[in-house]
């Protein structure tokens, strides 16, 4: 479980307990149960892998942003977030991988960026390379009875949502039709679901977490700015 000190991660890691599962909390920044680990390092997934027997699932949540725009984003940054958000998850599933088996889950969290254009670049066409680093994995793991599946979170108040103008917030919300924010725990359930059994078929599949937020393609500014406009027929 990569990511697990913050947010999304750590309400995997309360989720996972509760499931009756036993996390391994890894993060950049070592915390109470959590131990240290980059997702960049390759020889720090290679000294995890030693200490372990058997690998049930592997969650792929570590990850950041960089909020420059297309005209403005450096190629340094540009590596520094696919660092993180592809090769991370990439590095993390070939160390693990051959302590899985049959059964086993991976669960990648994307974003709602990764089903749309959103602002940051960087970002978003990291995210969506996840996309593709789920269906690649899925493809070639099916026959060995391991699935691979992405979650999408919409806007979710986390730490790294709390660091944007609160403007993004607003905005964001307005998009949803569910008109609120998430939080780490209703993406949490969803993660846990995929790593369960109860998801035993299901493997190449995003679901979004995002109070509807993709869903509509943009259409609900126009459904909300006419809404007041409305004459029944
Ligand atoms: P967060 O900033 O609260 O947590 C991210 C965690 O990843 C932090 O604990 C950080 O230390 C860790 N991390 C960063 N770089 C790392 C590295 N190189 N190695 C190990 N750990 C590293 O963020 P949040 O919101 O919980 O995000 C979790 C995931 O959900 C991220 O992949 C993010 O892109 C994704 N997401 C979040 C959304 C939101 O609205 N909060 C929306 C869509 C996706």
């Amino acid at each position: 479980m990569t990511g697990a000190a913050s947010g999304i991660g750590a309400a995997v890691v309360e989720a996972v307990h509760r499931e009756g599962g036993t996390p391994i909390a890894v993060d950049r920044e070592p915390g109470d149960g959590v131990r240290p680990l980059d997702v960049t390092d390759g020889g720090a997934w290679a000294d995890l892998a030693t200490e372990l027997t058997a690998v049930h699932g592997l969650v792929n949540c570590a990850g950041v942003t960089w909020r420059a725009r297309v005209g403005d984003l450096t190629a340094e940054a540009m590596h520094a977030v696919y660092d993180v958000n592809v090769v991370g998850p990439t590095l993390g599933l070939q160390a693990l991988l051959p302590l899985m088996g049959a059964g086993a889950s991976i669960v990648n969290v994307g974003s709602l960026a990764a089903l749309q254009g959103h602002y940051p670049a960087a970002y978003t066409t990291s995210k969506w390379a996840v996309r593709g680093l789920t269906h690649s994995a899925a493809l070639e793991l099916g026959g060995r009875g391991i699935r691979v599946n992405a979650v999408h979170p919409g806007f979710i108040d986390t730490p790294m949502t709390a660091s944007a103008p609160d403007v993004f917030r607003d905005a964001s919300v307005a998009e949803a039709p569910l008109g609120r924010p998430g939080s780490p725990a209703e993406v949490a359930a969803v993660v846990a679901f995929l790593l369960s059994d109860e998801a035993s078929y299901v493997t190449g599949a995003e679901i979004p977490v995002d109070g509807g937020a993709s869903s509509h393609a943009g259409a609900k500014t126009v459904s909300d700015a006419l809404r007041p406009h409305y004459v029944a027929p």
